[in-house]
């Protein structure tokens, strides 16, 4: 039974996973987007034919006519099912709309539900970003061999499917209910043998997965000092941002079987003391055999977006850049 959207104040993709009809319209769509070869890196947006111009319309969240809505969506019903979900809106003119976008690399997609207000973000958002696709580059680069993958924290599962054109066994876990349902309706998205290659669990880090068992391990960390991160799941890191990532590393290197590599995505904090947990972190992973590398992202430095306009810092900071923590498994 999917409930009476007059009701819906947000919508759930566990009420889409919960409707047969919905699952049809995302398997669909996402058959419909493969074909044409659409790609959507945020604002990167290619499909291959101007005539499916209303396709890339609908998976940008844009208004469309219904009637196209419909051809995309694999008919009136599950349109309607849409609807009845609150996952998509219409006009009294009969301009159809998702409450989603898709993001696709060509190789991989993802739903990323839009936000109710941008000034309102619900601690339980589920997040992508530009550092979603560092993660997914990162990936490509680090993630060469072996049947099992996991991406811990996956959000709305692109990267997780991603790795599916790699992996024979891919698992996307997270501790945010709405973003494992998430990252189970984009594994709707997928063609079968991807789909049947991932799998999403609910999950803290690493807990209860059994350890030495995956060969790539990747994960974009929560980095956000906690007086900075409103409490949001997605960017709260804990009191300095560096607590939750040094859990990740430590239990998602667990995971790692012999020739495994893993790949974390996180903060590097130098304070004034000349500490710096996370260089004291890898060089004791060095110590204890495993190959390590700390390579500086692109992204901006984390802590440039202070509301004054000045670098805000945490107590004692002397510096802080965005990287990527690459551990690789010898033997
Ligand atoms: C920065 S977001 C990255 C999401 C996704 N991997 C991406 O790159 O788009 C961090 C993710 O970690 C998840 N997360 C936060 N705390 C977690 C925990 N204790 N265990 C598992 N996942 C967690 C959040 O819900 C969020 O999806």
């Amino acid at each position: 039974m999917t409930p009476d959207s007059a009701l819906i104040k947000r919508w759930s993709p566990g009420h889409i996973l919960a409707s047969a009809l919905c699952l049809q319209a995302i398997g669909e769509f996402g058959q419909h987007l493969s074909d044409a070869g659409f790609i959507n890196r945020f604002g990167r947006l290619q499909i291959d034919d101007e005539r499916n111009q209303a396709l890339a319309d609908l998976a940008l969240g844009k208004y469309v006519d219904v009637a196209a809505a419909s051809r995309f969506l694999g008919g009136p019903q599950p349109v309607a099912a849409l609807l009845e979900t609150g996952a998509a809106t219409i006009t009294e003119e009969h301009r159809f709309s998702l409450s989603f976008e898709v993001l696709s690399d060509g190789k991989a997609m993802a739903i990323l539900p839009f936000l109710d207000s941008a000034d309102d973000v619900p601690i339980d958002s589920v997040y992508a970003g530009t550092d979603t696709w560092l993660l997914r580059d990162q990936a490509w680069k680090y993630g060469l061999h072996g049947k099992r993958a996991i991406d811990l924290g996956t959000g709305t599962g692109l990267v997780a499917a991603f790795l599916t054109s790699r992996y024979e066994t891919v698992v996307a876990t997270d501790i945010n209910q709405r973003a494992t349902q998430t990252a189970q309706l984009s594994r709707e998205l997928l063609p079968e043998t991807a789909k049947s290659r991932m799998h999403v669990v609910a999950n803290d880090v690493a807990s209860g997965i059994h350890p030495g068992t995956f060969d790539f391990v990747c994960v974009n960390a929560p980095w956000v000092p906690a007086h900075r991160a409103d409490g949001r799941i997605y960017s709260q890191g804990g009191e300095t941002g560096f607590e939750l990532p040094r859990r990740f590393i430590l239990e998602g290197t667990e995971l790692l079987a012999p020739d495994g590599t893993f790949i974390g995505l996180c903060a590097e904090l130098t304070f004034l003391d000349g500490s710096n947990p996370l260089r004291d972190l890898i060089e004791d992973f060095g110590r204890r055999g495993f190959t390590t590398l700390i390579e500086s992202t692109p992204a901006p430095h984390p802590f440039h977006a202070a509301a004054n306009g000045t670098a805000e810092t945490l107590p004692g900071l002397e510096s802080a850049r965005h990287v990527t923590v690459v551990i690789h498994r010898t033997s």
